[in-house]
């Protein structure tokens, strides 16, 4: 899903961002340069950055490492 139409930057762009260390919509402007032009991603951006940091802490919690 198209999360920045102006820069052409997805939701899957997002989550390899957030897998590179992303952790804000400022990171994503950094690394995607979301929210460069008109702006009006950036809400919609950082819904979908609390989604993707939520799935991963659900992820860590199921699936704990037993080192
Ligand atoms: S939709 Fe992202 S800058 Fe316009």
């Amino acid at each position: 899903m198209y999360i920045c139409i102006c820069n052409a930057v997805t939701d899957r762009h997002i989550e390899a961002a957030v897998s590179e260390g992303a952790l804000t919509v400022e990171d994503l402007q950094r690394q995607l340069s979301l929210g460069s032009q008109c702006g009006s991603c950036k809400d919609c951006a950082k819904a979908c950055l609390k989604e993707i940091h939520q799935q991963n802490r659900a992820l860590a919690v199921a699936a704990p490492c037993f080192i």
